[in-house]
């Protein structure tokens, strides 16, 4: 059995009856809300994946206790996703772990009925991988349920060793995240393109190495693209650049780089001709039509990181990129926090056949082809 089909038998729809059950739910709403404070259109699509699974367990007369986390740091709170997620459905906000709070609110949950936990990561346990500060919870519930694909590459209690605890499901979601990346992995016919930008460089030179012997192209945008660049002896100027060892690829014919750029000013111009006070911050239109050129003869493309400096506002060569591709009959995967909320704010979306939750986590799924919250629950 491949990983679909076993993953599949364990998807939470296929259990029966789970009317009166008490499911705790680990949902990932890790989004980021920006400096004002507010989620704003385009920062909830983590949340709008969530819903599906909620409502399922709902509708089938579950009692639903959501976890999450929020952010790395300890003080974040989830009240801002729970009031924004309090105008779609009903639910109830328990905002300590404490017994008798926990006893109460849980034990009294009805059918059909939800609440939600305050941000995992305020305990040391979550990232221990120890569940003893869900103790009380896990001794209320029935079954457990990860939909939550894009944390699922930490070995954290609330994705990881919870399984070990009860009865451990599937969410449609993580289902559906499974199917649609081992599709992209699974393409023989045709050429196949990565399409990566952005600028933490870590887990997507191993994507990058790993992938090259199945890929034909690797289009490089954003900060990774300097390094090449710098590595192939261009002047980068002022760009941000990783120091990272890449001189085993650096020659690959089929890693195309950036030949035209858009600096500080606004100005475009050649790739040869950065100076030393310039900084690359978007792909060009040369670029951008050398890009579209190879993107149109493919068969799939994965893409993950903005083609320019996103946080910045240098988002035009990613939107004419998304572009192009919602006009061709290809498969397309796209991933990552910032090319995601990139395209979700600019309603591009419709031009992917699948927008992935997972930043590092779809990285590392692509990789290795399984993750560590995977292995748990087909273990057990
Ligand atoms: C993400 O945003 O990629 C996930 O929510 C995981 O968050 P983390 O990188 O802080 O573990
Ligand atoms: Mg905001």
């Amino acid at each position: 059995m491949d990983i679909v089909e076993k993953v599949e038998e364990l998807n939470i729809k296929n259990v029966e009856s789970l009317s009166g059950k008490k499911v705790l739910l680990r949902i990932d709403v890790n989004i980021s809300i920006g400096n004002n404070g507010i989620i704003d259109p385009g920062e909830d699509w983590r949340i709008v994946k969530s819903l599906r699974t909620i409502e399922f367990l709902r509708d089938s007369g579950a009692s639903v206790i959501i976890l999450s986390h929020i952010g790395r740091d300890k003080k974040e709170t989830l009240k801002t996703v729970f009031d924004y997620m309090n105008n779609i459905l009903t639910l109830g906000f328990i905002p300590s772990y404490d017994s008798k709070t926990i006893k109460h609110y849980i034990s009294n949950m009805g059918k059909g009925s939800i609440v939600m936990m305050e941000n995992v990561r305020q305990f040391e346990e979550e990232i221990r991988n120890d569940t003893s500060y869900l103790k009380d919870i896990i001794d209320l519930c029935d079954i457990y349920v990860n939909d939550a694909f894009s944390v699922s590459h930490r070995e954290h209690a609330s994705v990881n060793a919870v399984t070990k605890t009860m009865p451990s499901y599937f969410g449609l979601q993580f289902v559906n995240e499974i199917n649609h990346l081992t599709e992209f992995l699974s393409h023989k016919d045709g050429i196949k393109i990565l399409l990566l930008g952005g600028a933490k460089f870590g887990t997507k030179l191993m994507l990058l190495e790993n992938m090259l012997p199945r890929l034909d192209y690797v289009l490089l945008g954003g900060a990774l693209a300097n390094v090449f660049l710098k590595a192939r002896g261009f002047n980068i100027g002022k760009s941000f650049c990783d120091e990272i060892d890449i001189s085993h690829i650096i020659n690959n014919e089929k890693i195309i780089l950036p030949i035209d750029y858009i600096d500080e000013h606004g100005d475009v111009a050649s790739i040869d001709d950065v100076g030393d006070e310039n900084t690359i911050l978007d792909i060009g239109p040369d670029t951008i039509e050398l890009f579209e050129k190879i993107i149109s003869h493919s068969s799939s493309v994965m893409w993950n990181g903005p083609m320019g400096k996103y946080e910045d506002g240098y988002t035009e060569g990613s939107i004419q990129i998304a572009k192009t591709i919602s006009y061709l009959d290809i498969y397309s995967l796209i991933g990552g926090g910032d090319t995601t909320t990139l395209i979700v704010e600019n309603n591009l979306e419709d031009a992917f056949s699948f927008i992935s939750t997972g930043g590092g986590a779809m990285l590392e799924f692509l990789v290795k082809g399984t993750l560590p919250g995977i292995e748990v629950i087909l273990e057990r």
